[in-house]
This record gives structure tokens, C-alpha cells and sequence, in this order.
């Protein structure tokens, strides 16, 4: 019989009792759960509610149900309802009363945004972690291939020359602020519904300021309706994530894109590639295809949760329990996603001369050649069509810009030089960009610089 079955006759069917659990995803907020409600007792006994001995009963009932639970001997009843029914009914059972008086001034409604908001603190933390795992990996490879020159892309066509090292940094950023978005998400947490009871708060004296502090929650929710039905906190974990995990993707598709026979930028490593059952010779990214993949779930989850909540009246609706499993799935998954690129990116080999290869085709110093004559005075627009037109002459002739003659630059303006060859190059083509946050030498180590001071400040703030 459930714990709420006074007022019942009949029991529920084996279809809606097993339709109406939750058991199977929130035991793994069993911690949580169990936490909170030794805070819960230590407040009612401090308060006077419940004597001190039954208070010392709960602790170590509940220890001991804990210990139970880690050592993979606790018993799940699949009739329990949930994670706190479970709990508190083997409580109860084993240590009789004391178990009983435990949901004194409490509702599974306080109880369970409680336990989530402590799962949700501790999934953001654990997601900076791996956030900054990533970011140390990358810039690991920034260092290392500093000077290594890729094809800048727009379109997906050449651009212009950057830095391979400049290109790893701008995952960086974008990893740099999913951290930001995890912190708010964190923060977002931090407050104690704990107290709230059902709806409308309790005529027993608790102290809300005890439990909370008590559970490491910086603050209470004022508001007793808003505290047991609000779970903007699970969607700002799952914004975070998703927007975490979009940016893996597009890092991922890179990786793809450039682990292919065309491209040939890098070699993952065999621990991060696959074959194929039938094709002897294939060594598959299967994992960035997965990262990549596995983003559509993530933001799948997000949506999931906007719309379950979009048409609920205050306050509690049973249609909050479908609030946990996608939020433990995005943030699993964002974890595991940051696990598997920084150990994909930590491994790969960077291949710098099929990066220098591809960056010569395409005519790449293009925009270079254009500023060359702006800078002698030729109005840029003009330049531009100049320019192009050495480009037309290179496609029908199939050369490249550095193989025209120097009469072929004169005769398209008369305000080339001998020197024109000096713009040509890649490197100093990459290097003359030193505007800040540029692909210039001096402006990528500044850059690498910050990134690695912020870094070091977001260890500090974990
Ligand atoms: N398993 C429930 C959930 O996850 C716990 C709260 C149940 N509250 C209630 N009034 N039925 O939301």
C-alpha cells in the first residue's frame, strides 16, 4: 500500500502504478533525497518538533539506508511510487515511528524540488569541470601547432590564411561562455524550497534559513507556490547544455570534415575512431559523428520541458515529474560529449603541411593583393575588381596568384612593384593581421593569453 492510501479503498491497477512511478529515474537522486531529509530532521528536532532521540534515529536510519544503496544492496521496491517513498517506507519499516514523524511540515512537492535543485547544483559543477578539461586540451594544441597555417573559411570556400592556433581558440571562447552559462545555471539552483511543504508553507515553526544553510543552498525561495512549482532552474541547466553541446557539434563536424581523405588536416587516433565490419581499410570519426549526434537529443530535452510546462496552473501538477529525466539525460550527455572531445582533441595528430597544401589553392592573399594597391592610394572598391581580374586570369591560365609574373601585375595597374611578391605569402599574409583578436601572431598569444587567465579564474570560481 502507498504511503497517501488512508483515504483509498481500492489500490491502483499494476498499469497505473507502474504509469504513475518514477522511480526508476529519480533513484539517482537518491543522495540528495536523503540529505535533505536529515537537514529536515535536524531542524524539526531543533525547533522542537521532534524529540532528539527520534531525530538521532532518522540520521542513522538514513545513513545506513545510504551505505545501503552505494554498496548496491538496497532492495528497490518497484512498487514504491518514487525516490522519497522508497526511502522513507524502508525507514519507517526499519526503525518504526521516528521514520513515521520524518515528513512532519513536509510534502513530496518541497521535497522533490529540493532534491533536484541539489542534483542540478552539483551536475553544473561537475559540468564546469569537464568544460574546463576541454578548453585546457585545446589550448594544449594551440601551443603546440602555434605557428600552423589552416585555410580560413567562409561559405565553406578559402578565405583568407589563419592560424591553426586562432582557429582552436574560437572553441575556446564559445566553451569560455558555456562555462558562464553553466554558472548562471548554478546559481540559478542555489535556492531552498525546503519548507514550502505542499503549496502554502506549514503551521509548525520551521526554519527554512537552518535547512537551507544546512544543505549549502546560498538563499530561500520566498515564495511558497513558485518554490514547489517553478523549474526554470532545469531549463536554464538545459539551455546551458544544449548551447554547450551545439558548440561540440560544430567542433565535431569540423573534426569530420577534416579527418576526411579531401581534407586530411588531422589523424584521430585509433582509440577514437572505429572500422567498418565489411570495408577492411576504413577508421571512422565515429565518435565526433556521435557528439554531434547525440546534440539533437540535448536539445530535444530542453524543448521537452518548455512545452510540458507551458500550460501549468500553480501549483504543484503531477506534470512536473517529467521534469527529471530529460535533465539528468542533457547533462549526462553534455558530460560525456566533453569527456570525448577533449580526449579526441588531447590525442589527434595534426597534419600542418596538408593544411599548408590546401591554404595555397584558392587564392587566399587575394584580399592582401587588394589592400597592397589601396594602400598606394588606389581606392579599395577599384582594387578589388583589379584584383579579381587577376584572379580570372590565374583560372583561365590555372595557376595561382604567386605564379603570375610581375608584367602581368603591371599590366593590370601600374602601381604594382618588384615587392608584390612580399604579399603573396601565407604567413606573413596571417601575421600582417595584427588588429586585436586578429590571426597575427602577437594578437593570437595575447589572445591565448586571456584565454588562459580566464581559465585560471574559472578554476577559481568552481
Ligand atoms: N515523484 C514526484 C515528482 O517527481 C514527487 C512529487 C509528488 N507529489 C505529489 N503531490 N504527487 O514530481
Amino acid at each position: 500500500m502507498a504511503l497517501w492510501s488512508g483515504r483509498f479503498t481500492e489500490g491502483v491497477s499494476e498499469f497505473t502504478q507502474q504509469f504513475g512511478a518514477s522511480l526508476p529515474v529519480d533513484k539517482a537522486l537518491y543522495a540528495q533525497d536523503i540529505a535533505g531529509s536529515k537537514a529536515h530532521a535536524r531542524m524539526l528536532a531543533a525547533q522542537g518538533v521532534i524529540s532528539q532521540d527520534d531525530c538521532d534515529a532518522i540520521q542513522a536510519g538514513l545513513d545506513a539506508i545510504k551505505a545501503r544503496i552505494e554498496a548496491g544492496e538496497f532492495a528497490f521496491d518497484i512498487n514504491d511510487e518514487d525516490i522519497h517513498m522508497s526511502i522513507e517506507s524502508v525507514l519507517t519499516a526499519e526503525i518504526g515511528d521516528a521514520g513515521a514523524r520524518l515528513h512532519t511540515g513536509r510534502s513530496r512537492n518541497d521535497q522533490v524540488a529540493t532534491d533536484t535543485r541539489l542534483y542540478a547544483k552539483e551536475r553544473c559543477s561537475q559540468l564546469m569541470r569537464a568544460n574546463l578539461d576541454l578548453r585546457a586540451a585545446l589550448i594544449h594544441q594551440a601551443k603546440e601547432h602555434f605557428d600552423t597555417i589552416l585555410p580560413g573559411y567562409t561559405h565553406l570556400q578559402h578565405a583568407q590564411p589563419v592560424l591553426f592556433s586562432h582557429h582552436l581558440l574560437a572553441y575556446v571562447w564559445m566553451l569560455t561562455r558555456d562555462f558562464e552559462r553553466l554558472a548562471a545555471a548554478r546559481r540559478a539552483a542555489d535556492a531552498s524550497p525546503l519548507g514550502c511543504a505542499a503549496l502554502a508553507g506549514t503551521t509548525y515553526p520551521l526554519d527554512r534559513q537552518m535547512t537551507a544553510a544546512e544543505l549549502g543552498f546560498s538563499r530561500v525561495i520566498p515564495n511558497s507556490l513558485d518554490a514547489v512549482s517553478d523549474r526554470d532552474f532545469l531549463l536554464d541547466l538545459m539551455y546551458a547544455c544544449s548551447v554547450s553541446c551545439m558548440h561540440l557539434s560544430r567542433l565535431a563536424e569540423e573534426i569530420i570534415l577534416w579527418s576526411t581523405s579531401e581534407f586530411g588536416f588531422v589523424t584521430l587516433s585509433d582509440s577514437f575512431s572505429t572500422g567498418s565490419s565489411i570495408m577492411p581499410q576504413k577508421k571512422n570519426p565515429d565518435f565526433a559523428e556521435l557528439v554531434r549526434g547525440k546534440t539533437g537529443r540535448v536539445v530535444g530535452d530542453l524543448v521537452a520541458l518548455l512545452v510540458t510546462m507551458k500550460g501549468l496552473p500553480l501549483a504543484y501538477n503531477k506534470d512536473l515529474q517529467e521534469d527529471k529525466e530529460g535533465a539528468i539525460d542533457a547533462a549526462k550527455t553534455l558530460e560525456d560529449c566533453l569527456v570525448c572531445m577533449a580526449g579526441m582533441i588531447g590525442t589527434m595528430q595534426v597534419n600542418a603541411d596538408a593544411m599548408m597544401t590546401q591554404a595555397k589553392k584558392g587564392y587566399l592573399a587575394a584580399t592582401d593583393v587588394a589592400d597592397y594597391l589601396a594602400k598606394k592610394g588606389m581606392p579599395f572598391r577599384r582594387a578589388h575588381e583589379v584584383v579579381g581580374h587577376l584572379v580570372l586570369l590565374c583560372e583561365t591560365r590555372g595557376c595561382d596568384l604567386d605564379d603570375l609574373a610581375l608584367e602581368d601585375f603591371k599590366a593590370a595597374s601600374d602601381l604594382f612593384e618588384a615587392d608584390i611578391t612580399g604579399a603573396l605569402d601565407l604567413k606573413s599574409i596571417a601575421a600582417a593581421r595584427t588588429t586585436e583578436g586578429g590571426t597575427g601572431h602577437e594578437a593570437v598569444r595575447a589572445q591565448l593569453e586571456q584565454a588562459e587567465a580566464q581559465m585560471a579564474s574559472d578554476e577559481a570560481a568552481l
